[in-house]
């Protein structure tokens, strides 16, 4: 397996796991926690035996933002040629479901990456915010794109003009988050999870999570032209063969991803 720097890195259970390990730093998410995180995610979906990705950080921080002191000297110019978030959007890409478990910080890139996964679980410790505009600035790995869709536009604007932060039941009452847990509890409730949905047939979560996507991005008509495409594809699959006749016979499905 690659060597990683900033991150820890486990497969569990069918279960990719992307620790964050920048304690010195709250997890800031420096150009080589990206890189870290991208290829981990990428090495993830490339393997068959992963059926779910859980990413999250310590228990004082998932990420408190992207790295401030790296980002400050830096020229408009800079940030465009260097394309300083572009990486991330490879992690956004990932056709395998990714589970954000949340405790501590999620602050500016932090909420963003949150933001980037498909369900973000969080511990009763989290704080969610994109507080950008304190430093001259305004979120810039989507937090203005995914927070409206999350929140709707009013609660986004609020919070990235004030900058002000939100904790983890008011996330939960907003919509951002799906559920709010113990902290003490949270890994085993993200495991729970991560399981579950890599338990079930990979052609049906893929299509799943694509279709989902396409969710925030087309309208309803192409979104649900797309979806009925997508379903009719399934019916091709061993695993839809298998699953409708385990329900006939009153057994669970033994799926084979295929
Ligand atoms: N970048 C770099 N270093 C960071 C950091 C960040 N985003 N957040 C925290 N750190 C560092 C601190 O500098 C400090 O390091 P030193 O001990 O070397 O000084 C260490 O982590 C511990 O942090 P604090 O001493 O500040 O801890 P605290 O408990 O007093 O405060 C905090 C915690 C409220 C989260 C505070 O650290 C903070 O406000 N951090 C910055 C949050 C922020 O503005 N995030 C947005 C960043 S910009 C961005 O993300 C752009 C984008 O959209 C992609």
């Amino acid at each position: 397996m690659t060597d990683y720097e900033t991150i820890l890195v486990e497969t569990r259970a069918r279960v990719g796991w992307i620790t964050i390990n920048r304690p010195e730093a709250l997890n800031a998410l420096n150009s080589q926690v990206m890189r870290d995180v991208v290829a981990a995610a990428e090495s993830f979906d490339a393997d068959e035996g992963v059926g779910a990705i859980v990413v999250t950080g310590s228990e004082r921080a998932f990420a408190a933002g992207a790295d401030i002191k790296e980002m400050e000297g830096k020229s408009s110019l800079d940030m465009v040629m260097g394309d300083h978030f572009g990486g991330w959007a490879r992690f956004a890409a990932v056709r395998t479901p990714v589970i954000a478990a949340v405790a501590g910080y999620a602050l500016g890139g932090g909420c963003e990456l949150a933001m980037m996964c498909d369900i973000i679980l969080a511990a009763d410790t989290a704080t969610f915010g994109q507080p950008e505009i304190n430093l001259g600035v305004i979120p810039g790995m989507g937090g203005t794109q995914r927070l409206v869709r999350a929140v709707g536009y009013y609660k986004a604007a609020e919070l990235v003009l004030t900058g002000r932060l939100m904790g983890a039941e008011e996330a939960e009452r907003a919509g951002l988050v799906s559920r709010v847990v113990p902290a003490a509890d949270l890994r085993a409730e993200a495991a729970t999870v991560a399981e579950t949905i890599a338990s079930k047939s990979l052609p049906s979560v893929y299509a799943a999570k694509a279709s989902l996507d396409a969710a925030l991005e087309t309208s309803l008509a192409e979104g649900l032209r797309l979806e009925r495409h997508v379903f009719a594809s399934l019916f091709d699959t061993v695993d839809q063969k298998e699953g409708m006749a385990a329900f006939r016979e009153k057994r669970p499905p033994e799926f084979t991803n295929r």
